[in-house]
C-alpha cells in the first residue's frame, strides 16, 4: 500500500548540498520504493488519498549508514584495554569465539540488528566473526528486515587463539561458499574481509587477493594505521613492504572497492597510494580515543593532488556507540583537535550519502530520492530538555543539526524506516 511520511524532510546532494523542506512528503510505493518527494502542497493528486504518517516538525533524512561495525563485538562496548592489541586479546577475541555456535548467533543478530535500527542505522559495513555460521546468520537477519548490508566471514590464520583462527584455505573456500549463497541476493552484499596484517599470514593474503579479483561486485575490509603498537608489529612481520599500505597493496587487495577502517598514521607515499586506488578510508572517532590509537586527520587524508575517500563509523565495540549521531559529534571534536572545522552539514551528508556511496550502495539508499528506497531515519530536534533549550536558539538547519550530532544520541531517533517499513519507534506529530 503506498504511504506518505510527512515532516521536515533533509537530504544531500552528490555534491553534498542539503535539500531542505521545512513542511516536505516522501511518497513510499508498494515495494518500499520512493515514487516521490517535494513540498506537501505539492503532493500529487494521486497520493492524496493515501495513508499518511505525520512526523510533524521532526526532521525526515536518509537512515545513516555505518561503514565500519563489528557484529559480534555488540556485547562488548566499554571494555578497558590497554591499546588495540590488548584490548584483542584479552576482550574480543573470547568474545568472538562464542558465534561459532549458530543458535548463538542468530538470537545475537537479531538484538544487533534492532539495535541498528534504535540508533537510525539503515545500513552497514559489518564485520562478522571467523566463523562461516556468523554470517550466515546475520544475512539472514538483514535479508528478513530487507535492509542493505554488507558483510563477511573475517579470515584470520594467526596471532590469535585458536577458537577464533581459520586457514588459508579454509578462509577463502568458506568465504567463496558464502559470497555464492548470499552476494546479490536482495539487497545483500559481501565483502572479503582478513582482519588485519598482524592476524593473517602472507598465505592468507595473497588468498584473499586472489579470491577478490575473482568475486564481480565483493567489497573488501580490513584495518589500517590504527595504533603506534600495531604498525610496529606489522613492520616486524612484514620487514620487506615499503610500509603498511604496501602490505594490503602486494596482496591485491587495494582498489576502488576497498574500506580501510581508521588510516590514522598515513603517510604522503600511503595516502597517495590509496587515492591513486580509488580506496576509502573510514574514520572512527569514538574507537580511535577510546583505545588511545590517536587522532585521524580529515585534511591530511584530503589534501588536493591526492585526496583519499573518506566515511564515518561507529566501530562497535571499539567504538564507545552505536549513535552516528553521537559519532559525528565526536569526528568534529578529533578534527577540532587536529585543527579542523568541519560543518554539521559535511558530516550528516558523509553520514548517509557520503557512505553509501563509499559501500557501493548510493543507486538504493542514502538520499531521501524518488527511485531509492525508503530507508529513512526520524530525528527529533527537543528530544530531551538540553535540546529542546537548545532549539530555542537555533538559527539555521546547520544549528540544528550542530546540536543533534553534539547532544544526540537514540533519544533523539524517533521512527526509523527500512524499506518504507517501520522497524522502530512510533509515529507522533
Ligand atoms: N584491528 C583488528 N581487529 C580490530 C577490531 O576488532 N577493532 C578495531 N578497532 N581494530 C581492529
Ligand atoms: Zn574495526
Amino acid at each position: 500500500m503506498t504511504r506518505v511520511i510527512k515532516g521536515q524532510t533533509l537530504s544531500f546532494t552528490s555534491s553534498h548540498a542539503p535539500v531542505h523542506e521545512e513542511k516536505g512528503a516522501v511518497v513510499v510505493g508498494d515495494d518500499g520504493t520512493i515514487l516521490w518527494s517535494g513540498p506537501q502542497p505539492l503532493l500529487p493528486h494521486a497520493f492524496r488519498q493515501a495513508q499518511v504518517d505525520d512526523h510533524g516538525a521532526k526532521i525526515v533524512m536518509p537512515g545513516f549508514v555505518d561503514a565500519h561495525i563489528h557484529f559480534p563485538q555488540y556485547r562488548m562496548l566499554a571494555a578497558p584495554g590497554k591499546d588495540l592489541l590488548d584490548w584483542l586479546t584479552r576482550f574480543t577475541f573470547p568474545e568472538e569465539s562464542r558465534y561459532a555456535d549458530p543458535a548463538y548467533a542468530a538470537a545475537a543478530a537479531e538484538v544487533f540488528l534492532s539495535r541498528l535500527f534504535q540508533h537510525g542505522t539503515t545500513a552497514a559495513l559489518a564485520f562478522c566473526s571467523v566463523h562461516k555460521a556468523c554470517a550466515e546468520a546475520l544475512f539472514s537477519a538483514a535479508e528478513q528486515k530487507g535492509m542493505a548490508l554488507v558483510t563477511g566471514k573475517t579470515m584470520m590464520d594467526r596471532n590469535a587463539i585458536p577458537a577464533v583462527q581459520d586457514d588459508p584455505e579454509t578462509g577463502a573456500r568458506e568465504s567463496e561458499e558464502l559470497y555464492r549463497a548470499w552476494h546479490g541476493r536482495g539487497r545483500l552484499r559481501y565483502a572479503v574481509t582478513p582482519r588485519f596484517a598482524i592476524t593473517s599470514s602472507e598465505a592468507q593474503l595473497k588468498a584473499a587477493g586472489e579470491l577478490l579479483a575473482s568475486l564481480p561486485g565483493a567489497l573488501m575490509q580490513t584495518h589500517l594505521s590504527e595504533s603506534p603498537g600495531e604498525i610496529a608489529f606489522v613492520k616486524q612481520l612484514f620487514p620487506d613492504a615499503r610500509d603498511y599500505v604496501d602490505v594490503y597493496d602486494r596482496f591485491g587487495l587495494l582498489g576502488g572497492h576497498s574500506l580501510f577502517a581508521h588510516g590514522i598514521h598515513l603517510s604522503e607515499r600511503e595516502c597517495a597510494r590509496l587515492s591513486e586506488a580509488g580506496a576509502s578510508v573510514i574514520h572512527c572517532p569514538t574507537s580511535n580515543t577510546f583505545l588511545g590509537s590517536g587522532l585521524m586527520s580529515m585534511p591530511h587524508l584530503r589534501k588536493a593532488g591526492r585526496p583519499v575517500h573518506i566515511g564515518v563509523a561507529t566501530d562497535v565495540g571499539g567504538g564507545t556507540s552505536y549513535s552516528m549521531l553521537a559519532t559525528l559529534g565526536e569526528a568534529y571534536k578529533v578534527q577540532m583537535l587536529g585543527g579542523y572545522k568541519p560543518s554539521a552539514v559535511e558530516l550528516f551528508a558523509m553520514a548517509t550519502r557520503g557512505n553509501a556511496g563509499r559501500l557501493r550502495i548510493a543507486h538504493e539508499t542514502g538520499a531521501v530520492e524518488a527511485g531509492k528506497y525508503a530507508d529513512l531515519v526520524v530525528l527529533d530536534p527537543c528530544a530531551t530538555p538540553v535540546l529542546a533549550s537548545r532549539q530555542e536558539v537555533s538559527a539555521s538547519l546547520e544549528d540544528v543539526l550542530f546540536s543533534l550530532m553534539i547532544l544526540g544520541d537514540d533519544r533523539a531517533v524517533s521512527a526509523t524506516y527500512v524499506r518504507g517499513r517501520k522497524v522502530h519507534g512510533q509515529v507522533t506529530a
